[in-house]
């Protein structure tokens, strides 16, 4: 294919705040009386802070809350989270992120982020990457969770380039959906047995060059 813009998920993809985002689920989780393991965060990958908590709450067995309740323990949550990743480095950066988002742009191709995280800029500035995309498109300006496209299709918009040119790269099932949804090309970040709908999957970033992206 003719590849003009590659769009990235952030967690997972370029950096793993997977493991902020346990310590501070189970650290609501616990308050509320009840455990919250490894592998429901695993559920959680690439869903939007309201609905982790519904079904975080659902796990944990608590009945109806009203939404400004909802909000207060979203919130509660999230302030742990933006304590930790306030201490993020760039050495959190997982490897080969840096070096082949540069190499895409050094190569003419564009750069997006398309996260569900309304944290994305704080992550990105921690982690000095700002400056290497061209466009950001994250829980702040969508309203359609994935496997809606819409995060995606808004992210190629941004950077005027068709959806048939686009590749996503992500870690989330809902994700490699929306990016199909939306028109495009999916390479999956994790485990071809997980991901069975990307075209291609990889362990990371670092096991693919630019010039292989053609061949998706
Ligand atoms: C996704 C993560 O990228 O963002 C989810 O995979 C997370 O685990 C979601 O819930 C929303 O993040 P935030 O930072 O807006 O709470
Ligand atoms: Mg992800």
């Amino acid at each position: 294919m003719d590849v003009k813009a590659c769009i990235f998920d952030l967690d997972g993809v370029i950096v793993d705040t997977a493991v902020y985002h346990y310590r501070a689920w189970k650290r609501l989780a616990n308050e509320l009386g009840f455990d919250f393991t490894e592998e429901q965060n695993e559920q959680l990958k690439g869903v939007s802070r309201m609905a982790s908590l519904k079904l975080i709450l659902g796990w944990g067995n608590i009945g109806h809350l009203s939404d400004e309740e909802m909000n207060k323990l979203a919130n509660k949550k999230n302030d742990w989270y933006v304590d930790m990743i306030t201490h993020m480095t760039p050495a959190e950066i997982l490897p080969g992120a840096k070096e082949f988002v540069s190499a895409c742009r050094q190569a003419g191709i564009k750069t997006a982020i398309g996260s569900a995280s309304k944290n994305t800029p704080v992550i990105l500035e921690k982690l000095g990457l700002t400056p290497l995309f061209d466009a950001i498109v994250d829980g702040n300006s969508v309203s359609a969770p994935k496997p809606d496209p819409e995060v995606f299709v808004k992210g190629a918009s941004l950077l005027g380039v068709a959806p048939a040119n686009c590749i996503v790269f992500e870690d989330a099932v809902a994700g490699i959906e929306a990016a199909r949804n939306g028109g495009m090309k999916a390479i999956g970040i994790g485990q071809p047995e997980v991901l069975t709908k990307a075209d291609k999957v990889i362990s990371g970033l670092d096991q693919i060059s630019v010039d292989q992206l053609q061949y998706i």
